[in-house]
């Protein structure tokens, strides 16, 4: 017996209804996403932005709205059923606002948070910790103020947090040594202070920027021993380069310009395996020691700028020797004796493109492979030192005039 057509539309009609009515999203992230559009100033919310498109008499999740949800979130419909929201990374649209009044507990099934390149304010929500799933927080270029929350330690997934360019204050939490599957940790241009924490833990991170922050005390003597580029440049930090650098096997970038660290810059320096940029400029340093073994010729440098310090003796010759240097940046330090003729024979070939000596105590004659150099042709200076003859028609001699014998003398030049 066939059943009567009504009988079979039933079913249908009623699954119809139960899905107008129940949210494909999770009811719990429906609110928390309609209460971070409400804590933004409706006025900071331009026209074609994604926070304008957010209309909740939509379901966000819902593949039916996305006229209404245009960008700004991710729904995952696999991990539960209703769907989660698993990213929220807003546009740069200079939204202002705070994060306070978002429930971030509940939205548990969070990965992504990118909130960058806005005018948020306010604190940093500890409620944040509570995203355990949480593998990328981006807040860069925002007003961000107050302590870093020592919770976002407990962050157990976290690979990349951005915090850059905010005004956070307070020292980075020592709960942070825990971050262990950190790979990316950006806290350039804030106010912190105090001690640069011990992270040597953290086995994941590769890039590593405190730069501009008020870090005083000391390079940690233990660092992350896989690193590829770390920048600590204007802090205060003082003391000396510690060996733990010269550990780092996987480095490629050391910015540590502009704090007050003095002593030598160590052998492992210019003789590390796989650095190609170094720079130490403006700081205390007062020697120089030549790269151990190999003379240079097994080195990746590329550039290196030790300007502005005070380091004395001659000039590395080892330098000369490093096949991959492009740019050598030595003004403002107290060198003597002559200019070696290695260093002559790079520029004049063309692999050096950069030499700046200026501000030492070098004497002697400019060598002869740089008296045929046409302007232009590299970025060379001698200026301000202790040259023999150094006449203007020389591009590289001009804009200072060399010392005066008086002030040479002071160094035995
Ligand atoms: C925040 O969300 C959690 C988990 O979904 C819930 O248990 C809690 O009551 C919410 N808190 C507030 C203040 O709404
Ligand atoms: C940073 O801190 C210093 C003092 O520690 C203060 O003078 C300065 O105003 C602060 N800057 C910001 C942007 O908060
Ligand atoms: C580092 O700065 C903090 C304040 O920011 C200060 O209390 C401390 O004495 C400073 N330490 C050093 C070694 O200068
Ligand atoms: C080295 O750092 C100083 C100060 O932070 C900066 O002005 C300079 O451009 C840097 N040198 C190179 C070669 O990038
Ligand atoms: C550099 O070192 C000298 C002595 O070695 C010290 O007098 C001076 O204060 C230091 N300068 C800075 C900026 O740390
Ligand atoms: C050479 O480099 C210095 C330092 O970066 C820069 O100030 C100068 O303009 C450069 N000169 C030329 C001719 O490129």
């Amino acid at each position: 017996m066939t059943p009567h057509p009504v009988r079979l539309l039933l079913p249908l009609l009623f699954v119809l209804l139960v899905r107008a009515v129940d949210s494909v999203t999770n009811r719990w992230d429906l609110l928390a996403l309609r209460d971070l559009k409400s804590s933004v100033d409706p006025a900071s919310i331009p026209r074609g932005s994604c926070l304008a498109s957010w209309d909740f008499d939509h379901d966000p999740c819902d593949s039916r709205s996305t006229d209404c949800f245009t960008c700004g979130i991710r729904c995952d419909s696999t991990i539960a059923a209703p769907s989660r929201v698993t990213e929220i990374s807003l546009d740069s649209a200079g939204y202002t606002g705070s994060l306070n009044s978002v429930n971030w507990t509940a939205i548990s099934s969070l990965e992504s948070l990118d909130l960058s390149y806005n005018s948020f304010a306010g604190p940093i929500p500890d409620s944040i910790s509570s995203l355990s799933n949480l593998r990328h927080l981006h807040l860069s270029k925002n007003s961000f103020s107050g302590p870093i929350p020592a919770s976002l330690g407990s962050l157990g997934s976290l690979q990349e947090l951005r915090l850059d360019n905010n005004q956070l204050t307070g020292t980075v939490p020592p709960s942070f040594r825990k971050l262990s599957t950190l790979c990316r940790f950006q806290l350039e241009q804030n106010n912190l202070s105090g001690d640069f924490p011990d992270l040597s833990l953290l086995e994941n991170l590769q890039f590593l920027d405190a730069s501009g922050n008020q870090f005083n005390g000391t390079i940690p003597s233990s660092l992350p021993p896989n690193l590829l580029v770390l920048s600590l440049r204007d802090n205060h930090l003082t003391g000396t380069i510690p060996v733990a650098i010269g550990d780092l096997q996987y480095l490629q970038v050391l910015d540590l310009s502009n704090n007050e660290i003095s002593g030598a810059v160590p052998p492992f320096l210019l003789g590390h395996p796989s650095l190609e940029q170094l720079n130490l400029s403006l700081n205390n340093f007062t020697a120089l020691a030549e790269a151990e073994s190999k003379g240079g010729a097994e080195s990746r440098l590329v550039a290196v700028d030790l300007s502005g310090n005070r380091i004395g003796g001659p000039l590395p010759t080892s330098m000369a020797a490093m096949p991959r240097l492009v740019s050598v940046t030595l003004e403002n330090n107290r060198f003597t004796g002559a200019i070696p003729a290695e260093y002559a024979e790079r520029v004049a070939g063309g692999s050096l493109g950069r030499l700046l000596l200026g501000g030492n105590y070098l004497h002697g004659p400019i060598p002869g492979e740089m008296m045929g150099l046409r302007p232009g042709s590299v970025n060379l200076s001698l200026v301000d030192n202790c040259l023999n003859k150094c006449p203007d028609y020389l591009f590289f001699c001009r804009g200072r005039h060399q010392k005066s014998p008086v002030d040479c003398e002071t160094f035995g030049s």
